[in-house]
């Protein structure tokens, strides 16, 4: 039986920066971060879901500091709430130098994932059991910015293609 805590959807992934994964400065390109933050935060989606999830939106996008060739990427990803048919989740990408073990943070996000049915309708989401003040806290904050991010939906949705 699938319990919905948030504790059961966190996710934790390492990567090791090799040279493709960088640009000419020699830093991790955006592009595979944000990669490696979808995946991440894919697999806490569907451990919520068990069901197949597609991302909706990714926003609060910001890379704070790069991360160096040969240094660890550590991705952080949990669900904060859950709506109706779709949840959010957050992200952190965490990069740790190898040599010394120190970490900064390098990047976080915040994703929405919609749940789909066999037939690629979205469906309904369990319930998410928040346990913590500190869950209570994310979920409050996470309803908070997903009036934001349906008001930026709907202008989107009625400005021209051009
Ligand atoms: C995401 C998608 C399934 C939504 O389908 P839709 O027909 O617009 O469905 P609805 O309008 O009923 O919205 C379904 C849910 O998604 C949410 N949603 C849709 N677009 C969203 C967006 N841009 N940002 C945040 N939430 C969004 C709605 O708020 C609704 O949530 P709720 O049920 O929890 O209230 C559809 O837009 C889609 O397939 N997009 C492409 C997904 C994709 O290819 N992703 C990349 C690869 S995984």
């Amino acid at each position: 039986m699938a319990i919905h805590t948030v504790e059961n959807t966190h996710v934790e992934m390492t990567q090791m920066v090799m040279p493709q994964y960088t640009n000419v400065v020699g830093t991790v390109f955006g592009g595979q971060i944000m990669s490696w933050l979808d995946i991440c935060a894919a697999v806490s989606a569907q451990r919520h879901a068990r069901t197949p999830v597609v991302t909706a939106s990714i926003d609060s996008v910001h890379f704070i500091q790069p991360v160096k060739h040969g240094h660890i990427v550590i991705l952080k990803s949990q669900v904060n709430a859950v709506f109706h048919t779709s949840m959010e989740v957050g992200v952190i990408v965490i990069a740790e130098n190898p040599l010394t073990g120190e970490r900064h943070k390098a990047c976080r996000a915040y994703c929405t994932f919609v749940a789909l049915d066999l037939a690629g309708h979205p469906t309904k989401l369990p319930e998410l059991i928040l346990s913590s003040a500190e869950d209570e806290r994310r979920s409050r904050e996470a309803h908070e910015r997903r009036g934001i991010r349906l008001k930026h939906r709907k202008e989107e949705e009625s400005s021209s293609l051009g």
